[in-house]
């Protein structure tokens, strides 16, 4: 059995990844724990999958940036959390509370960055005709979907893709990509 590390999961709506995390992390070798899931939507789906498995939540409103980070070092300090995900959280953390924070923070994103930062990605990545997409984790720093990669997944774009199956067919690879970068980040 490892010593499982601290996490937060950030999340802002349907939570399919904080979902694959949670799934995984129940696995007696996986190296985080989730103890907090921080939404910065009161509405979000994933607060649901939060209560499904008995894990601690907190809505925080991110009206204004400063206090949402005010309090979200506040409580994860307070459970002495050591890393954190960012899993379809929408908003762009600043160095302060980065560097505050002080230890890892990682994000996905459905892209094969640094192409594709942003919203709308596959609407974009479609426009251009690209062959290619994907996903990427990266550790989070304070300029959008920017920051070291730590892994991609790349797939084919199959002739007649639309946004939704494209989307749809790159969650299914975020969904495994994520837990194998932490695994990959602990070892
Ligand atoms: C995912 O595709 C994630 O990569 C993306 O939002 C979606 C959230 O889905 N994140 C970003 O675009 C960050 N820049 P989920 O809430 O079902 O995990």
């Amino acid at each position: 059995m490892v010593e499982k590390t601290k996490a937060c999961v950030l999340i802002s709506g349907n939570g399919t990844n904080l979902g694959s995390l949670i799934k995984n992390s129940r696995n007696y070798n996986f190296p985080i724990k989730i103890e907090l899931v921080i939404s910065n939507n009161e509405n979000a789906r994933g607060i649901k999958l939060a209560k499904k498995y008995s894990i601690p939540y907190k809505f925080i409103s991110s009206s204004s940036i400063k206090s949402f980070e005010r309090n979200t070092l506040f409580e994860i300090k307070k459970r002495k959390i050591k890393f954190l995900c960012l899993a379809g959280f929408m908003k762009v953390l600043s160095k302060n509370f980065i560097n505050s924070f002080g230890y890892k923070i990682i994000n996905i994103h459905p892209s094969l960055l640094p192409k594709y930062k942003g919203l709308n990605t596959h609407k974009r990545v479609l426009k251009n005709n690209e062959k290619y997409s994907g996903c990427t984790v990266h550790y989070v720093t304070s300029r959008l979907d920017s920051g070291k990669i730590i892994s991609q997944k790349k797939i084919k774009i199959k002739k007649n893709e639309t946004e939704k199956s494209l989307e749809k067919r790159i969650l299914t690879q975020e969904h495994k990509l994520y837990s194998k970068s932490i695994i990959s980040l602990f070892k």
